[in-house]
């Protein structure tokens, strides 16, 4: 089952990143106006995801919620505080603007998502109305309502997405 587990887990990376990159290649042929090819990395990316999200859950590598959270917590401060700074300063050593903006993006928002999966492990239970609003360019998390203008990257809130 070892042999098993691993097979599944390189593979749930492997779905897992083809979903991101279709996605990336959908917008690419929109941009480059084909529509029909478009749609098809999209459905392709759906897919690959549905397979990633088949593959983790076979792994059984999901714990109870407790466990869950403590590990979300682990893995996003260690990437904000440690991962990301030093991949920012190679950005900015190799002169790299839009590469910058991206990582220094990921970077701001760890506290962010820390605080919000903090909250979730003091108050998992509680019965919470209403919905997330998430910036589609930085990825910064409000509650409630999206603001006028993320305070991060300046996007309106009619660009944020939903989330319940
Ligand atoms: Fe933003």
């Amino acid at each position: 089952m070892a042999r098993t587990v691993d097979n599944l887990m390189k593979m749930f990376t492997s779905g897992s990143e083809s979903n991101i990159r279709y996605m990336a290649f959908a917008e690419a042929a929109d941009k480059e106006g084909h529509p029909n090819a478009a749609k098809i990395f999209r459905a392709i990316a759906k897919a690959k995801m549905f397979h990633a999200l088949s593959h983790f859950r076979a792994t059984k590598c999901t714990d109870t919620t407790a466990e869950n959270l403590k590990q979300a917590l682990e893995e996003e401060t260690y990437d904000f505080k440690n991962a990301y700074p030093p991949m920012v300063q190679d950005a900015v050593n190799d002169d790299a603007l839009e590469a910058r903006h991206s990582l220094e993006y990921g970077m701001s928002i760890g506290p962010v998502i820390t605080k919000l999966i903090s909250k979730a492990i003091g108050n998992s239970d509680a019965d919470e109305s209403g919905s997330y609003y998430v910036c589609p360019v930085c990825g910064n998390i409000e509650f409630g309502q999206a603001p006028a203008k993320c305070p991060f990257c300046g996007v309106d809130a009619s660009d944020f997405v939903s989330v319940s």
